[in-house]
């Protein structure tokens, strides 16, 4: 009997691939570029599962391409704003992410950001390298205190619980904004439900945690960056466009705050004229989950969603659960 057809989008650890391969005929693109439309159309065409990435735009358009036999469309990521959940579940489409094993990568390298934003850890390895150090000296990259002060956290998922947790050892105050406050967080962290507006002006560190949605879009801007401290960070490992990277620029380059530590942009691989010229932000290729544990892992929530689904079975995690109402 003809095995099911699987096709995925860029190269991800290849034990997941051998898995895949064990139950499916498997197309990989092993040049791992990023395919252009017509080209990733031409290859989900006649597919039953897809395998994709954060960078392929799954819309009505390439559902209809890929054609009526397609099952399942299994992101590598948990974040899934490149789907178009409402165009997948009309075609009876399954939409998985990879939720939950990526929370302490994440919250780790947020972290890391964090830390060599506030001790100026990229600045000053790059002075040493480039032979310009020529001793010890008191007034020499003076950074920011972390412990004792006081985290904001902008959408309280797992991965911003994640990174409040971390925060223990830092002794630091821990604030938050969510749609929902959580009491039991609160309890367990003597953490602080407040609005956008005090989140914004009460952060010494202000770490963005929240899904990319039209709500969401530029919820940091001109008007927040006036409302942050001057003394204040800004990390963000959600998704870029959740801030405005051109008043980002400005108010870095106008010390409107004193930093940034950043994972990703508002137009990946672009980022904004001038933000690599400015000492005072840490600037990182979208990595937050990339570890070889994490990916591993990743790879096999959304390879286990494609067996299943492709068995007849409910995947493991699923972004549009309406439409396994449906079937
Ligand atoms: C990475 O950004 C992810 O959403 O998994």
């Amino acid at each position: 009997m003809k095995k099911p057809s699987v096709f995925v989008s860029r190269l991800i650890p290849q034990a997941n691939i051998d898995e895949l391969k064990k139950h499916f005929d498997v197309e990989v693109n092993y040049e791992d570029r990023d395919l252009p439309k017509a080209e990733l159309y031409a290859k989900a065409k006649g597919r039953d599962a897809l395998l994709t990435l954060l960078t392929d735009a799954i819309d009505g358009e390439l559902l209809d391409a890929a054609g009526p036999q397609l099952k399942i469309v299994a992101n590598f990521a948990v974040g899934f704003n490149n789907f178009d959940v409402a165009a997948a579940t009309e075609r009876g489409v399954i939409l998985t992410n990879t939720p939950g094993v990526l929370d302490n990568a994440t919250g780790t390298h947020t972290w890391t950001l964090l830390l060599s934003t506030a001790r100026r850890i990229v600045e000053s390895d790059r002075y040493v390298r480039e032979g310009k150090w020529t001793g010890w000296a008191a007034m020499a990259f003076n950074g920011l205190d972390v412990d004792g002060k006081t985290l904001g956290i902008a959408g309280l998922g797992r991965i911003g619980t994640n990174v409040a947790r971390k925060a223990n050892g830092f002794d630091m105050r821990i604030i938050y904004s969510d749609v929902r406050p959580n009491l039991d967080f609160e309890k367990q962290f003597s953490a602080t439900h407040v609005d956008k507006e005090t989140l914004l002006k009460e952060s010494d560190f202000l770490s963005l945690h929240v899904p990319l949605t039209p709500e969401t879009r530029h919820y940091i801007g001109e008007k927040e960056f006036k409302l942050m401290k001057k003394t204040a960070v800004l990390i963000n490992a959600s998704r870029g466009p959740v801030v405005d990277e051109k008043a980002l620029v400005k108010a870095l380059r106008e010390k409107d705050i004193w930093g940034a530590g950043l994972d990703v942009y508002e137009n990946e691989p672009k980022i904004e004229p001038g933000l690599a010229e400015l000492d005072n932000v840490v600037i990182v290729p979208h990595i937050a989950s990339s570890t070889n544990e994490t990916r591993l892992a990743m790879g096999r929530i959304a390879v286990n969603n494609v067996i299943k689904v492709l068995n007849g079975e409910s995947p493991d995690t699923c972004v549009n659960p309406d439409v396994l109402k449906k079937k």
